[in-house]
């Protein structure tokens, strides 16, 4: 789903970027177990910063980034071609920009070795076949690392106005479960309407 103007605004703000790079990748990164140089995945990359964050973090061996909204992918490919100061030291070369749909992704089965997502899934009305999606281009023992909004119990933030799927804790972890997924780590925060999430692929 396309977003709205004053959401596409805020996401190309220093603010986000900073949000992105100094609380949510590192905190959605806790405790996380990879392999040495993991071949990555991420879903609704937006204007490229959490790419940059991840690399960072992780160093890559090649990390895919997809999105299918034309303006945000020539944003990402503009920050990706001269990242910001702090980015400076990430190998570029090693991301990929792909145009494309978390619900249809054309990617070969079991591909990666770890799946990310920064706030996508709440965009996206078929989500539970985004996560079906995650599941199968996961290697076996992959894991799917997110943080997303739970506004299920909560209708009113996710309005007509912002275009927002509303769904809550027990619904994403039924889903979960119900693709295959072992849940590892399900952290709610902010009053129960973000969660942190690692999600593995039975080894
Ligand atoms: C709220 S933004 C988050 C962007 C970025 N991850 C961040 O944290 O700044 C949601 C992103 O998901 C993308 N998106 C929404 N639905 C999608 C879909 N079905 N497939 C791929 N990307 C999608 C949007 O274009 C947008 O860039």
């Amino acid at each position: 789903m396309r977003m709205r103007w004053p959401e596409r605004c805020l996401l190309s703000t220093r603010w986000r970027g900073w949000l992105l790079r100094k609380v949510e990748v590192p905190r959605v990164l806790e405790s996380l177990h990879l392999p040495h140089q993991p071949v990555c995945l991420e879903i609704g990359c937006g204007n490229g910063i959490g790419a940059l964050v991840v690399s960072q973090w992780l160093r890559p061996a090649r990390l895919t980034c997809v999105d299918y909204d034309a303006p945000m992918h020539d944003k990402a490919r503009k920050v990706l071609a001269h990242p910001p100061q702090w980015a400076r030291d990430v190998e570029t070369s090693r991301i990929d920009l792909v145009r494309g749909d978390a619900t249809r992704l054309a990617f070969p089965d079991g591909r990666f070795d770890a799946v990310f997502l920064f706030g996508v899934l709440h965009h996206i009305h078929q989500w539970p076949a985004a996560i079906a999606q995650v599941y199968r281009v996961l290697k076996p023992a992959g894991v799917f690392v997110f943080e997303e909004a739970l506004m299920g119990s909560s209708r009113v933030l996710a309005n007509h106005f912002w275009r927002h799927v509303p769904f809550d804790r027990e619904e994403l972890q039924a889903v979960l479960r119900e693709t295959g997924f072992n849940v590892e780590r399900f952290e709610a925060t902010l009053a129960g309407i973000w969660c942190f999430v690692h999600a593995r692929k039975p080894g």
